[in-house]
């Protein structure tokens, strides 16, 4: 049966860390999978993650099974932190929530919900969107469409074709929306942009669906939930994808949820039995572990501010390294402006560099970033930055 299967491709993220560890070259600099990294190349295991973890084995007295819809402490939790303790979409009972497996697991949950209710359905994604999201919500049957996003001359938004795009939907189209920290580009809408936003959807009568992996690490763990608040409050339906991965650095225990707002709480209840009954044909029930950290972490003042100043210390580290590679970039390739980096936000930025160039920065000076030159910013640091400009400039001036 199986020779017919034919070997694919590296997957265009993940694939980037199998040659990255295969290259022995001392200078080599890893800017491909988006994972956080401090000054030292590191991605740590957060402190407040390591005191959670003792207390949660010591508590721990069985492995027996949690819940089809996941660990309900985390669920709430999750909740408060997305919307915001006492938002009215949760005093209303509006908001379920379904752990996912990981933000993927989230993702691939709302897809499943919105082919369910509406089989065929199209999600329209901004140009470009995170590669993974394509085989995630296509995979269940649901198709795909793309809206103007970005824009290379600017580093910033294509505002005004964007809305346009969204105003021309017809009612019920699903747009798949980035709360913060855009991936690939790290070009993120202003509140005033998102006000907008939520008026098209609205006349629209279209089905918002925010993608939000990044938490914490934009402008501020409430800042980068604006949008999830503020569409809450205003539009009768809503799914929103969480991951735990990067603001807890909870990466391989795939820590996520997906919160389903409806009209009603029992709308709302009927599309979690929806969820639960999908997930058990899927997988039947998430991993715990990670999702029991998290649980301990918000729900302890303690470790809930320590986690803040965690937070807070991985996205100023992020801020600094934008405007010290902005100033690397301007003395290493004076006629190219890269000031777009330190206006945006998040891990990534694009380079602008052409699949030529990649492929050189990558061959000539063991650089490595995905194909459409997107960099994790938070590979760089004090040893490698300059080197990185510099071969910049070799291969881009
Ligand atoms: C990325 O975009 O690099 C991360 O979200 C990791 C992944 O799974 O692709």
């Amino acid at each position: 049966m199986f020779e017919r299967l034919e070997r694919l491709p590296d997957d265009p993220i993940l694939g980037l860390m199998a040659a990255f560890r295969a290259d022995n070259s001392p200078e080599k600099v890893d800017l491909g999978v988006g994972v956080y990294r401090n000054g030292r190349g590191e991605t740590p295991v957060l402190e407040c993650v390591r005191r959670a973890e003792r207390a949660v084995l010591e508590r721990q007295s069985t492995k027996t099974y949690v819940a089809p819809a996941g660990n309900a402490a985390f669920n709430q939790a999750m909740e408060r932190l997305a919307f915001g303790a006492g938002h009215p979409a949760l005093n209303a009972g509006r908001v379920c929530t379904i752990q996912g497996v990981g933000g993927c697991g989230a993702l691939r949950l709302g897809a499943e919900l919105i082919h369910a209710a509406s089989p065929g359905s199209v999600v329209h994604v901004s140009s470009p969107t995170w590669a993974n999201h394509v085989p995630l919500l296509t995979g269940c049957g649901l198709k795909l469409e793309t809206y103007p996003y970005y824009d290379p001359a600017t580093g910033g938004v294509r505002f005004g074709e964007m809305l346009q795009a969204l105003e021309s939907l017809p009612a019920a189209s699903v747009v798949l929306l980035h709360a913060s920290c855009h991936n690939p580009t790290g070009a993120d809408l202003s509140e005033e942009q998102w006000r907008e936003v939520l008026a098209v959807v609205q006349r629209g009568r279209l089905l918002p669906f925010i993608d939000m992996a990044y938490q914490g690490l934009g402008a501020g763990v409430d800042a980068d939930a604006f949008a999830v608040r503020l569409f809450a409050s205003e539009v009768p339906e809503l799914l929103v994808a969480v991951s735990c991965s990067k603001n807890f650095g909870l990466y391989r225990e795939r820590a996520g949820a997906l919160h389903i707002l409806t009209e009603s709480a029992s709308r709302s209840q009927a599309a979690l039995s929806q969820e639960v009954r999908i997930a058990r044909r899927l997988y039947s029930m998430p991993p715990d572990h990670g999702a029991a950290i998290v649980s301990e972490i918000l729900a302890d003042a303690a470790l809930r501010d320590l986690w803040q100043r965690e937070v807070s210390d991985m996205r100023e580290r992020i801020l600094a390294l934008r405007r010290d590679l902005v100033r690397e970039l301007r003395a290493a390739c004076p006629s190219r402006d890269f000031g777009f980096i330190a206006a945006q936000r998040g891990l990534f930025s694009f380079l602008g560099a052409s699949p030529e160039q990649v492929a050189a920065l990558r061959a000539d000076y063991h650089v490595y970033m995905t194909v459409d030159s997107r960099i994790n910013v938070a590979g760089l640091r004090g040893e490698n930055l300059k080197y990185f400009a510099r071969s910049v400039g070799q291969v881009m001036r």
